[in-house]
Parts: C-alpha cells; structure tokens; sequence
C-alpha cells in the first residue's frame, strides 16, 4: 500500500506540475487551455486525497528502519526531506484549491463532482493566493529534487540499493544498506 501511494502520488505530481507550466504558458484563452486547467485541478484534487490517506497510513504503520550504514545527520535530513514532502504534498494542493474559489471558479471534479467553493470570490486574495500556490509549486519541486539527488547518492555512491525498498519485487535483505 505504501509503494502503491509512493508510486501513484509520485506519477500524479510530476504530470501535475508539467501541465501547470505547459497550461500557463498558453496564450489568450483556448479550448485546450481550458481542457488543462480542469485537468489540472483534478490531478491536484486527487493528489490531496491520496497525500491524506498516505498520512493516515504512515502514521498508522511504522515504515523499514532506514540503513544502519547511513550517518546519523543522513538520518535526520532524511527525516526532514520526508516531512516537507508531506507538508507540500498538501499546502500545494489546498493553495491551488484556494486560489480556484478566490478567483470565483468551483472545482467540477472529474467534470461530475462539484466540490465546495471554500471562500468567495475576492480579487486581492486571489492575487496572493497565485503567488502563494506558485511559490509552494517551486519549494516542492526543490524538494523532490533533493529526494531524487539524496537517493541516486545512495544507490549509486553509498551502494545502499535503497530504491529497492519502494519496489514490490525489490527484497529487504538487498534494502538494508548492510
Ligand atoms: C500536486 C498538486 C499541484 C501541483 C504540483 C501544481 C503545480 C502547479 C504549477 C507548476 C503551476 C504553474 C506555475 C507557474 O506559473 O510557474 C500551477 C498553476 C496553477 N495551479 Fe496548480 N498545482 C497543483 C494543484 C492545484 C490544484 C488542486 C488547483 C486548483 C484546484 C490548482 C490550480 C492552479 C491554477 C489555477 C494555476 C494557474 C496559476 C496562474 O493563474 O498562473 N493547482 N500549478
């Protein structure tokens, strides 16, 4: 179950994020650029939901203990890294929300499930929560790239076949660091 919300919010952010740059780099206003941003509010809609049933899940099972081979300042960034990924995965999410209800537009989940506009429309709200929204966009990027950079150092340099304590297939006994 952790693999699989590993996986799928992974996957969900990535495609999240790349439509969030391609739809607002389309000028004036177009079908596809509309078609975007629905698109865009549903992945980040469903991206909230599986990052509040994977804080119920890791806080209701213990996850591996990380190596022993890894230093003690390793363990401790790593806790901190996985923290921010869990505050961003969802201040992302609710600040797009926010900003979608600021700006008047109610979210229409996969275009059949109107969903609450949470505060009305309100111009210089709106103003702040796009800055807010973008701003987090950018920190969570920066955090998943750091993710990305710590885990190729200890694949690769530390030898400590780590990825493989996300894969189904990956074995525990090669997951350990030992
Ligand atoms: C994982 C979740 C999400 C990610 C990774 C994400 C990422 C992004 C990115 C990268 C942009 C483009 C920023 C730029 O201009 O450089 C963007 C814009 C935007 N996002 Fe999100 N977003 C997420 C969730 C949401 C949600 C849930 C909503 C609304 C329900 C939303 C509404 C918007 C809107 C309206 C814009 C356009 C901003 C503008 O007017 O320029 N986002 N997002």
């Amino acid at each position: 179950m952790a693999m699989l919300l590993h996986w799928s919010v992974a996957a969900l952010i990535v495609w999240g994020f790349a439509l969030g740059w391609i739809m607002t780099d389309i000028p004036g206003i177009t079908p596809t650029k509309l078609r975007y941003f629905s698109w865009h509010k549903w992945i980040g809609v469903t991206v909230l939901v599986l990052a509040l049933v994977r804080l119920v899940w890791r806080a209701t099972h213990r996850p591996p203990a990380l190596p022993d081979a890894m230093h003690g300042w390793e363990k401790l960034a790593a806790h901190a890294g996985h923290a921010a990924l869990y505050v961003l995965m969802l201040a992302v999410p609710v600040s797009g929300y926010l900003y979608s209800s600021a700006a008047g537009i109610q979210v229409v989940y996969l275009g059949v499930l109107p969903l609450p506009t949470l505060i009305g429309p309100d111009g210089a709200l709106k103003a702040v929560l796009k800055t807010v929204h973008i701003a987090l966009d950018y920190a969570l990027a920066a955090v998943v790239v750091g993710h990305l950079l710590a885990v190729v150092k200890h694949e690769l340099l530390d030898k400590q076949r780590i990825v493989a304590r996300m894969l189904p297939f990956g074995g525990r006994s090669r997951a350990s660091g030992r």
